[in-house]
């Protein structure tokens, strides 16, 4: 009876510890955190976090191997998971959970977007008639009328990911005309999409090239920290905020490369030692409750048909059909990005 039951120990103890999962996250604490109790709660799984900026994870991931202890990477941009995906770190996932999403699976099959990010023209409506806006961003250069008026972020990851997708989409010599026609409209290059969006706000300049979430997170502000070791946000004024009206936003026609959308995702180590609860945990992040929680705290748009974006944000339908449909790992040649930035003198 005793050796029984002690087998029974045994056995049971690996099954208690499997019970954990290990997230190496390249998005930050106020928009994890409260996902990782939640599915905590939900599941009785638990959640270590390691946080760190793509990049740094990815190099960590890539240094331990199948030795890692991390099983999900979480990734703030598609770069770093198609590179992982490339250095064979990462699991072929299950065809139903590459069904969820609605648009934007990679081809792979080795990690799923997990919510949307779109370009998009900003503009003062005080001073610019949206009628006088062009369809494709492909004819913002010919706005001579607001030369010296219109602001970007050479230097930042958004940025370069869209010109990456001008170069794929239309070549390299549209993209190099394209940089060349905003180069002589005497751009303001800005070193963070906030500064830029309230220089915007406050009359320095009318347009600007920047994310979707950007102008929400100006008007409506954001959790406190939210945006901490966001790409180049670093060290921003997390609560600066303009008043509603100040700045809106231009959508070009659907398809546009203009508006593109920049995925964040998810997938599961090929070393996983808890594959189950990473795939579950996945599975988690796909569901209505977590996809309207990212689109209320930090709004970005859900990637899974149905779920409720907050006011302001479009319905996620319409989001979905806005940007050029293009397989996000393409996206990756950004040496050939910043050489061509380099070349024409803008970076
Ligand atoms: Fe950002």
């Amino acid at each position: 009876m005793r050796t029984t039951l002690l087998a029974l120990l045994l056995f049971l103890i690996p099954a208690a510890l499997a019970q954990e999962l290990v997230v190496y996250s390249g998005r930050t604490r106020p928009l994890v955190e409260p996902l990782v109790r939640a599915f905590e709660k939900e599941t009785g799984v638990r959640v270590r976090v390691r946080y760190g900026r793509d990049p740094e994870l990815l190099a960590a991931l890539a240094e331990e191997g199948l030795r890692s202890p991390a099983d999900l990477f979480w990734a703030n941009g598609s770069a770093a998971l198609a590179a992982a995906g490339r250095l064979g770190l990462l699991a072929p996932l299950p065809e139903e959970l590459r069904a969820r999403p609605a648009a934007f699976i990679p081809k792979s099959g080795r990690w799923v977007p997990l919510s949307l990010r779109l370009r998009v023209l900003a503009y003062a409506p005080g001073r610019v008639d949206p009628g006088a806006l062009p369809r494709s961003v492909l004819e913002l250069p010919e706005l001579k009328g607001f030369s010296g008026r219109i602001g970007w972020t050479p230097g930042y990851a958004s940025f370069q990911d869209f010109v990456t997708a001008l170069r794929l989409l239309h070549g390299e010599e549209t993209a190099r005309r394209w940089l060349l026609g905003m180069k002589a409209l005497a751009p303001k290059a800005y070193a963070s999409n906030t500064a830029m969006l309230l220089a915007l706000a406050s009359g320095e300049i009318d347009l600007a090239l920047t994310n979707h979430y950007y102008v929400f997170r100006l008007l409506k502000g954001v959790p406190e920290g939210a945006y901490e070791g966001d790409e180049e946000e670093e060290g921003d004024e997390t609560s600066a905020r303009a008043p509603e009206g100040a700045v809106a936003i231009h959508r070009f026609a659907l398809g546009d490369v203009g508006n593109l959308a920049l995925v964040t995702g998810g997938g599961v180590l090929r070393g996983a030692r808890h594959r189950s609860p990473a795939l579950r945990f996945l599975a988690f992040l796909l569901s209505p409750k977590a996809q309207e929680f990212q689109a209320r705290s930090v709004y970005e748009y859900p990637v899974v048909r149905g779920v409720q974006t907050p006011p302001g944000l479009l319905p996620v339908e319409e989001a979905l059909r806005l940007g050029p449909r293009i397989d996000p790992e393409r996206l990756k040649d950004l040496k050939g990005t910043l050489r061509l930035l380099r070349e024409v003198g803008i970076l």
